[in-house]
């Protein structure tokens, strides 16, 4: 698969996460072999008004390479605007996001708003494409609802307009993120585009990722999946490379990347918001622990990253 300058045969993305693929959980899944990343989506607006928080979003460091930043919005100037920020700080590539359920933001017209105007979608790209020298990409998802599935229309503009991949999250935006990922529109989109497919959507396990290569899919994207599992990488690519599977992490491996992830949100982000914003991933590195409720209540309640690193221990201690 080709886009810009990354060629990688059967790569495997980082899905983009708003609060879960920052900095930190971005590095923790390159190491463990995730080929390209994007970052969480970041509003157009909020980069023109030069909102700190929308920049610290869209900071990317040389060894997240190749990685893509994400922009949404529902406005042409302002998303082209938006890109040539997002520019200035070297990205790999530019994704637009057309994808996004939330309702406030399709209540602009923002991420999967535009699936409802689509005239709106082609001139953003059209402009965005225009407007900065790295290749630009579309995330997006198989229609408004289940009477309105767009995705063929969207994805022969998004070639047209001269995006240099599509990724397809395989459900339709009044979904949400129930019901199963539609893998069947893949084959026919497909036949019908000739830049980059990447498949998206329920990706959850190695076999998973080789159906979708067999299916003609130039690169798959891992989102959910990854939060209780960042080995799923190495395991996917270990897979499609020889056919076995790899062992699965071991509780004490578990422990140990859940403590150093913990130390890299503390590194990035200072240790109050460190500590609170990884609360959210005991719940993906402890599952499968037994009696593990209390401990993971105990570590929440915490806010010194000292203390939680020590109780981690001790109960990895426990567990030898
Ligand atoms: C917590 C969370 C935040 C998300 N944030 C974004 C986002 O910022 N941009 C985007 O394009 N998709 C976002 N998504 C959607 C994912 O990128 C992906 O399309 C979706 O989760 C389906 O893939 P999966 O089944 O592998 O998780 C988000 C999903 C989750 C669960």
């Amino acid at each position: 698969m080709k886009i810009g300058k990354i060629e990688i045969h059967n790569p495997v993305f980082l899905a983009p996460m708003e609060d879960v693929s920052d900095t930190p959980f971005r590095l923790i899944c390159k190491r463990l072999g995730a080929d390209v990343l994007v970052t969480e989506f970041t509003s157009s607006e909020a980069l023109i008004r030069n909102v700190k928080t929308a920049f610290h979003k869209i900071s990317i460091r040389d060894e997240e390479r190749p990685i893509g930043v994400q922009i949404f919005g529902s406005n042409e100037e302002t998303m082209a605007n938006a890109a040539r920020i997002a520019e200035s700080i070297r990205p790999d590539f530019i994704d637009i996001n057309c994808g996004c359920w939330v309702r406030n933001l399709v209540a602009r017209g923002e991420g999967a708003g535009l699936l409802k105007n689509i005239p709106k979608l082609e001139r953003i790209i059209k402009k965005v494409v225009a407007t900065v020298t790295v290749p630009v990409t579309v995330k997006t998802r198989l229609g408004w609802d289940h009477d309105n599935i767009v995705i063929l229309d969207v994805a022969k503009i998004v070639e047209a307009q001269g995006a240099k991949a599509l990724t397809v999250h395989c459900r339709t935006r009044s979904q949400g993120y129930g019901g199963n990922a539609d893998w069947s529109w893949l084959e026919k989109i497909r036949k019908t585009i000739s830049i980059p497919l990447i498949a998206n959507g329920d990706i959850k396990t190695p076999e998973h990722a080789k159906i979708l290569f067999e299916m003609g899919c130039d690169g798959i994207m891992i989102g959910r999946a990854a939060i209780s599992n960042p080995w799923i990488f190495q395991q996917t690519k270990h897979f499609l490379s020889t056919g076995q599977h790899l062992s699965e992490a071991t509780m004490q491996e578990r422990i140990d990347l859940c403590i150093e992830h913990l130390r890299l949100s503390v590194q990035f982000k200072g240790k109050r918001t460190g500590v609170a914003d990884f609360r959210k991933h005991y719940a993906g590195y402890l599952s499968g622990f037994p009696f593990i409720a209390r401990l993971r209540a105990g570590l929440i309640a915490l806010n010194d990253s000292d203390e939680i690193i020590r109780q981690l221990t001790n109960f990895k201690q426990s567990l030898a």
